[in-house]
């Protein structure tokens, strides 16, 4: 979580390049991901990738302003993903297509039993207090840069359970990070 620029992406692909995985899902919306994975505008593509058993690395790019589409397209893609498992999904900027209150219900499935089905799942959001409140809650690991809006520094200092002080005073790249398994904090 954390603030434009504040390093998000850049935490996510330095993780990847680590796990190199063999199935790489991305919802792409923001279009950042062209050096990472083969963009794609289509579905299909996704879909026959993940069904043909093989390596397969794709950015889709929703292309689209519409609201409801894009929401229409992250549901399709979030099926997709549950149906296949064994997928590594990253799925970026969360409130685009989530809010406290909804989610698509495969995402939903996806937050809540996407362990089950061998997903390993990276969110991400600029604006962590406006996205599904599952998502957080089912987190392995939760990790804030620095936040531009109080609800969102109150949101993850309470995830985090430390006092807002600490993601207050987050600067230029620097994070906190939790495990919540073992509720060991790291910052760097
Ligand atoms: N820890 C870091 N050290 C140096 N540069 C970084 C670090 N994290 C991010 N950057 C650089 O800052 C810019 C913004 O990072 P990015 O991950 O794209 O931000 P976000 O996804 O949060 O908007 C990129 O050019 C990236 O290479
Ligand atoms: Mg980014």
């Amino acid at each position: 979580m954390g603030a434009s620029g504040c390093g998000k992406s850049h935490y996510v692909k330095s993780q990847i390049r680590k796990a190199k995985p063999q199935r790489l899902i991305i919802w792409d919306a923001r279009e950042e991901y062209g050096d990472f994975a083969k963009p794609t505008t289509s579905l299909a593509d996704v879909l026959g990738g993940l069904r043909s058993g093989k390596r397969v690395k794709l950015a889709y790019r929703p292309k689209t302003m519409d609201e409801k589409v894009l929401r229409a397209k992250f549901e399709t893609l979030c099926k997709i993903i549950f149906a296949a498992g064994n997928v590594t999904f990253i799925a970026e900027e969360l409130s685009d297509v989530t809010s406290p209150s909804w989610a698509p219900g495969p995402w939903r499935q996806i937050s809540t039993q996407g362990r089950h089905r061998k997903l390993t799942v990276y969110g991400t959001s600029q604006r962590p207090a406006s996205i599904d409140k599952h998502f957080l809650g089912n987190a392995t690991h939760v990790r804030t840069h620095r936040l531009n809006y109080q609800a969102d520094r109150q949101a993850l200092a309470q995830f985090l359970d430390i006092s807002v002080d600490r993601v207050v005073a987050l600067k230029g790249y620097e994070f906190i990070q939790k495990d919540m398994r073992d509720a060991v904090l790291t910052a760097g």
